[in-house]
């Protein structure tokens, strides 16, 4: 069960996709190393590897993980899904959904918020525009992040690109339901596009490639949150 007073804003959240940097023993090395930056930054930081390497990094860290994704299923024939319960066992605090590279029907990002919040879990639904921001508002999950998809690894900050998105998403955000937090991401990479982010309202970053990709992580790491 996650303890809530290790979510205080602001909060970055480490996507590990599918990258080699971030798999298998990298995807350890990488854990530990944004754990090692958050506490010496004292910035939340909440990292989402893939399924099969969630026990490995529960077993190695104390860090928050989130999981990349949830299949709507039920225990059962189901070959190749990643169920809840198991999830839950291998010890996630929380999941993603609907990532752009990951969509989900609205009937089903419901579901699995719902599970997730009735075990005190963090739901991180991602959306692409504001619209899609203010529906998985309206879910009640722990955040909305903001991506656009067409920013999405190309390194150009979605806080300096389509600041507008970002700031529509906080307002209308906050007119469906005040208690969700609002992040954003897409191509961001330093401490300039976190202040950005932040200026503009966002509560934190979901990130990826600027930092799997960067020569030393941690230190990658500790310039995005050095402006805050
Ligand atoms: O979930 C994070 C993401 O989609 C942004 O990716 O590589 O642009 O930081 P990136």
């Amino acid at each position: 069960m996650i303890q809530l007073y290790k979510l205080k804003s602001p909060i970055v959240i480490l996507n590990f996709k599918t990258y080699l940097e971030s798999s298998g023993e990298n995807a350890l090395n990488l854990a530990k190393a944004l754990e090692s930056a958050g506490e010496e930054s004292g910035i939340t930081m909440v990292a989402s590897p893939q399924a099969a390497d969630i026990y490995r990094i529960k077993d190695e860290t104390s860090i928050l993980l989130l999981s990349q994704h949830i299949d709507p299923i039920s225990p059962g024939g189901n070959t190749g899904a990643n169920l809840f319960e198991t999830l839950l066992d291998n010890g996630i605090d929380g999941s993603l959904l609907n990532h752009s590279e990951k969509r989900m029907e609205l009937a089903d990002i419901d579901l699995i918020t719902q599970k997730l919040n009735e075990n005190q879990l963090i739901s991180c639904i991602c959306s692409n525009n504001v619209s899609t921001s203010m529906a998985a508002a309206s879910l009640n999950p722990t955040f909305v992040a903001i991506e656009p998809p067409e920013l999405i690894g190309t390194g150009i900050p979605v806080s300096k690109a389509e600041p507008e998105v970002v700031e529509g998403s906080v307002k209308n955000v906050r007119k469906i339901n005040k208690d969700v937090k609002v992040l954003c991401g897409a191509g961001i990479s330093t401490g300039e596009d976190m202040a950005q982010a932040i200026e503009l309202g966002a509560e934190g970053v979901l990130l990826a490639s600027g930092i799997i990709k960067a020569d030393n992580p941690k230190e990658a790491l500790l310039d995005l949150v050095s402006k805050i």
